[in-house]
């Protein structure tokens, strides 16, 4: 079994100005990737070992359902699942939450559900990126879909994945020093700004109704 990671919707620069070429070629080739590897290689070990989910091979299941067991995971294998089974899978999703072409706001059910949960789409904003500026270390800041359908914005530490918890992500802020230190260096709140430029709102609106 060998995990793969989505293809890149769009080139290396198309991200410009507001996510430099560089950061992005080496957070998907090298970041990125290299999670893929090292859970092909947690999940390689976890068989070899015999290890089973409900009768099944781990090699069996896909990554969001991996991560959906953290918590019955062998603990020999389980923070090498976690940490890079949560790679591939975050990764996976921010790189689809943006677009050459994104920015604005969302529209339709997507909207009507931000401010129900938030007020406004301002508020939701401000919310998110507070989340995202001042999360402590590495780690995600997402809008997930709650156990109860509404919508709430959470940070992870880590990989961690809303997963993880039964939460569904439909948009996430990778907060790690990786993922803008060439271009902001340490001002993460920068960062944070010019994500809100190449958001794919049409991504995201697609997500929440396929999941609510
Ligand atoms: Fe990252």
């Amino acid at each position: 079994m060998t995990y793969e990671v989505v293809s890149l919707p769009y080139d290396y620069a198309a991200l410009e100005p507001h996510f430099d070429a560089q950061t992005v070629e080496l957070h998907y080739e090298k970041h990125h990737k290299g999670y893929a590897q090292k859970l092909s290689a947690a999940v390689a070990l976890a068989d070899e070992r015999g290890y089973l989910l409900h009768g099944k091979k781990f090699s069996e299941y896909s990554v969001e359902e991996l991560l959906m067991h953290i918590n019955v995971i062998p603990e020999s294998v389980v923070d090498a699942i976690a940490n890079n089974g949560g790679g591939v899978v975050n990764h996976n999703l921010f790189w689809q939450c943006l677009s050459p072409q994104g920015g604005g706001s969302p529209s339709g059910s997507l909207l009507e559900a931000i401010e129900e949960s938030f007020g406004s789409f301002d508020e939701f904003k401000l919310e998110f990126s507070d989340a995202a500026k001042t999360h402590f270390g590495s780690g995600w800041a997402w809008l997930v879909i709650n156990h109860e359908g509404g919508l709430e914005v959470i940070a992870t530490p880590n990989q961690d994945s809303p997963l993880m918890t039964g939460l569904i992500p439909i948009l996430g802020l990778d907060v790690w020093e990786h993922s803008y230190y060439l271009r902001f260096m340490n001002r993460r709140p920068d960062y944070v700004d010019a994500f809100w430029n190449i958001v794919n709102w049409a991504f995201v609106s697609g997500l929440y109704e396929k999941n609510v």
